[in-house]
C-alpha cells in the first residue's frame, strides 16, 4: 500500500513538472493608448485607480500577473479568464466601441458591480486592493451613470 502511495506521489510530482512546459500561455502587456477609458474620458484619479485595481487584469491590455500566474495548472485558469473578460469588454479599446455598445456596456457594469458579481468573487480574496467597499461601489456607479448620461446627449452618429 505505502509503495502505491509512494508512486503515485511521484507520479503526480512528474506530471506536475510535465506540464510547466506544456501550452504556456502568451503574457498580455501593450502600450497604453488613447483609446483607454481612463484617456479618452479623462476619468478622475478615484475612479480610474478603482478601474486599474479592480478591473483591469481581466478587462484591459495591460493586465497585472502574480508569480503564480506562471505555474501550471493556474495560468491557464488566469489566462481563460483575462482571455474570456477582454473578450466580452476591454476597456483600453473603449473609444472604438460604438454609443451602443458602451452604453450597453456601462448597463452591465452598474448591474455586476452592485451585484458585487465583478470583480470576479474568486479573485477578490487574493486580490485586496479589487475588495471595493459600499462607498466605492456607490462612486463606480455613480460615474458609469453619468458617462451614460453623456453618451445619451451625444450627436447621433452611428
Ligand atoms: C479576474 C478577472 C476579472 C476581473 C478582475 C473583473 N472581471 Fe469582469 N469579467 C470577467 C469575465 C471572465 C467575464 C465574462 C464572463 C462573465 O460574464 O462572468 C467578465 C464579464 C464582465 C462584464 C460583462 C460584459 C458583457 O457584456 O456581458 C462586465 C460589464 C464586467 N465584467 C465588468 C467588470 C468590472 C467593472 C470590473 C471591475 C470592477 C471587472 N469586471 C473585473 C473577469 C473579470
Amino acid at each position: 500500500m505505502k509503495k502505491i502511495i509512494r508512486y503515485v506521489l511521484l507520479f503526480l510530482l512528474f506530471a506536475f513538472v510535465v506540464i510547466q512546459f506544456i501550452n504556456r500561455p502568451e503574457k498580455i502587456s501593450e502600450p497604453v493608448t488613447d483609446t483607454d477609458i481612463i484617456l479618452a474620458l479623462n476619468v478622475d484619479q478615484e475612479i480610474s485607480e478603482m478601474l486599474k485595481s479592480a478591473c483591469y487584469d481581466c478587462h484591459s491590455n495591460q493586465p497585472r500577473y502574480p508569480w503564480y500566474a506562471s505555474v501550471a495548472p493556474i495560468n491557464w485558469w488566469i489566462s481563460d479568464h483575462i482571455e474570456e473578460g477582454r473578450g466580452e469588454l476591454n476597456f483600453s479599446l473603449w473609444s472604438t466601441f460604438s454609443a451602443r455598445k458602451r452604453d450597453h456596456k456601462l448597463e452591465e457594469v452598474i448591474e455586476l458591480v452592485e451585484a458585487r458579481e465583478m470583480p470576479l468573487p474568486n479573485y477578490v480574496p487574493l486580490h485586496k486592493e479589487a475588495d471595493l467597499s459600499d462607498e466605492q461601489i456607490a462612486a463606480l456607479v455613480k460615474w458609469a451613470k453619468s458617462v451614460r448620461a453623456d453618451i445619451a446627449n451625444e450627436p447621433a452618429s452611428e
